[in-house]
């Protein structure tokens, strides 16, 4: 049951749990009729103190799509966090008008501070560079629906593996997934975390090894997960000028990938793919962004105890 609960990090619910978001999800996909009202009259709040296209509108769409409401700010500037307000009272102020919190923040561990404030059921829509479990989500039934399971291949991860949230947050949620290998490319200021490989991955047993040309590695892929440099977490711009075209996806290289490959990225895209890819079957960011709605509509209404029997 997933009534009442928070969603601040991937492994909150179980996998029974997610299979059940996932079966719900392809179902709106499939008749967006069935949960077209559940939930009328529910409230949800979108609090928003990080830049966001996709997370924001997508959470806004689902809520509206579901029959709902949703009312908040996308820009922490036009909020009292101006004026000096603590997160915590935002957050028990908050929850006397919504029935559902959504919420981005720049500070690792906000999320979870949220909750334990709220009177209602808060998501983390990504706390700094920890945690992005709803991304997590929107990349799980993305697999899931193009390779018809999550299991059994090689995933290889690209780019800013020290900043990017939703790396870690997908890579932890894969390490639950039986015969799953990965592969982390980046450039060695931007390794994933140790407390990733070592704390995770190693504890879990999964096979993962580390590279640093795309170009080595690319033919033994199933699934490129791309991100881009993290520009806003460096503390100078000059190692952000000097990483950020660290890795660039083209059509060469894609050349040497396999014909069976899905290249995933969760966007906002800078340089790091060529839009020359966009035309390539094998690019699927932007049905990624199409099932992200779906798979939150299905949170939305869980959490809310909304769906229809
Ligand atoms: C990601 C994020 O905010 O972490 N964006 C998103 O929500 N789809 C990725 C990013 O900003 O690079």
């Amino acid at each position: 049951m997933l009534k009442g609960r928070h969603f601040i990090e991937p492994f909150n619910f179980s996998l029974e749990e997610l299979e059940e978001l996932f079966v719900l999800a392809e179902d709106v996909e499939a008749h967006p009729e069935r949960l077209q009202n559940c939930c009328r009259g529910k409230v949800q709040a979108t609090l928003f103190f990080e830049p966001s296209t996709r997370t924001r509108l997508s959470f806004e769409a689902a809520m509206l799509r579901l029959g709902g409401s949703t009312l908040g700010f996308a820009e922490p500037g036009s909020s009292s966090a101006a004026k000096g307000e603590s997160l915590a009272d935002t957050i028990r102020t908050v929850s006397c008008y919504a029935d559902l919190i959504v919420m981005r923040n720049p500070k690792e561990g906000a999320a979870l501070v949220a909750s334990r404030y709220a009177e209602v059921p808060v998501i983390n829509a990504g706390d700094g560079g920890h945690h992005h479990p709803t991304q997590t989500l929107t990349d799980l039934l993305t697999i899931r629906r193009l390779r018809g399971g999550i299991a059994d291949f090689t995933v290889g991860f690209c780019g800013d593996l020290k900043f990017g949230r939703t790396v870690h947050s997908l890579a932890r949620a894969l390490a639950r997934y039986p015969r799953i290998r990965m592969i982390f490319i980046s450039p060695p200021e931007l390794r994933a975390p140790e407390y990733l490989r070592q704390g995770v991955l190693e504890q879990a047993g999964i096979e993962y090894r580390e590279a640093d040309r795309l170009e080595a590695v690319i033919g033994e892929l199933d699934l490129l997960y791309m991100t881009r440099v993290q520009r806003e977490r460096f503390f100078n711009e000059e190692d952000y000028i000097r990483l950020k075209d660290s890795y660039i996806l083209n059509a060469e290289k894609m050349e040497a990938a396999k014909k069976s490959l899905f290249v995933l990225h969760p966007l906002p895209r800078v340089n790091e793919i060529d839009t020359e890819v966009d035309r390539d079957p094998r690019a699927v960011y932007f049905k990624q962004a199409k099932y992200g709605m779906y798979v939150r509509m299905a949170l939305i209404a869980s959490v809310l105890g909304a769906v229809p029997c």
